[in-house]
């Protein structure tokens, strides 16, 4: 069956970035409008100009309600709001727990952790389930669709990334039990995992750590690919019973004891 997405319109954080890029690049091609909501205003104006007439830009971050609030108002001028991506992350060096020299990890670093890949996700769910809440429902009583961002550090956690992997397990945590708090509003909530795939902040990684990256993924034996992402945001948006899920996207890959610091 042919599902149209024409007159509809989507929000994605980090929509200028490379899994939030691949994410509304695939979108306008799907019919929908897109904003790509990003805290660097010039490189939202240029990937939004890059995608043409079916995106727009609004600068800001999703901790930050007032820029949040005002992409969701832009997502409603355009089209018929229905998804919202959160694909938003920036890398933030982390040390182990304690180090051998008796240092305490950082709490500022811990807090900064989550601000970025917990809170902000939550913040721009919460907000844009709440904007879902008036749309009209379809013929399953649904009303949007919010992806989120987990990593399979979720599961799999390096050394000196327990700040990071704290915050994906929240993700997956925090998208089932959205995903049945939203349930009596019609929003499905669901989640991707992935695993390494070569977007920006790890392309320009020093050799070695690519090497490292992708050396325990089972098959296809290779980074994944963004556009592979922007695939499984499709498929959630045409798959309806999909809901409160997290699906890894990682060729089979098995963590092993290494650290990428
Ligand atoms: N690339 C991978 O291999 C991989 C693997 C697992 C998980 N992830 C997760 O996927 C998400 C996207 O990663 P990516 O590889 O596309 O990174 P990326 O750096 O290519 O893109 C991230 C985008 O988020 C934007 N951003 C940063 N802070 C923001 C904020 N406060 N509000 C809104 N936008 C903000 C950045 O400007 C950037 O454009 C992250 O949460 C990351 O942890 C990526």
């Amino acid at each position: 069956m042919t599902q149209s997405f024409a007159g509809q319109s989507a929000l994605v954080c980090g929509g200028a970035g490379g899994l939030g890029g691949a994410t509304a690049r695939r979108m306008v091609e799907l019919g929908m409008k897109v904003v790509v909501f990003e805290p660097d205003a010039a490189g939202a104006d240029a990937y939004a100009d890059e995608l043409g007439a079916g995106a727009v830009a609004v600068a800001g971050d999703h901790n930050d309600d007032e820029t949040v609030l005002r992409a969701i108002a832009k997502a409603k001028q355009i089209g018929e709001f229905r998804l919202a991506v959160n694909a938003a992350g920036t890398a933030i060096n982390s040390p182990p727990t304690a180090d051998a020299s008796g240092n305490p990890h950082d709490m500022a670093v811990f807090r900064e952790m989550m601000e970025l890949h917990l809170f902000g996700p939550f913040n721009l769910s919460r907000l844009c389930a709440a904007a879902f809440a008036s749309n009209e429902p379809d013929g399953d009583g649904a009303r949007g669709l919010i992806v989120n961002t987990a990593s399979t550090a979720a599961y799999d956690g390096q050394a000196r990334q327990a700040a990071y992997s704290a915050a994906k397990s929240g993700i997956v945590g925090l998208t089932i039990a959205m995903a049945r708090d939203l349930a009596a509003i019609g929003v499905r909530a669901n989640a991707i995992a992935p695993g390494p795939i070569l977007t920006p902040r790890l392309a320009s990684a020093p050799d070695h750590i690519k090497a490292a990256l992708t050396a325990n993924v089972a098959f296809p034996k290779r980074f994944g690919h963004a556009e592979e992402y922007a695939n499984l945001v499709e498929a959630m948006l045409r798959t309806p019973f999909l809901n409160g899920q997290t699906i890894r996207l990682d060729g089979a890959l098995s963590t092993p004891l290494t650290t990428f610091a």
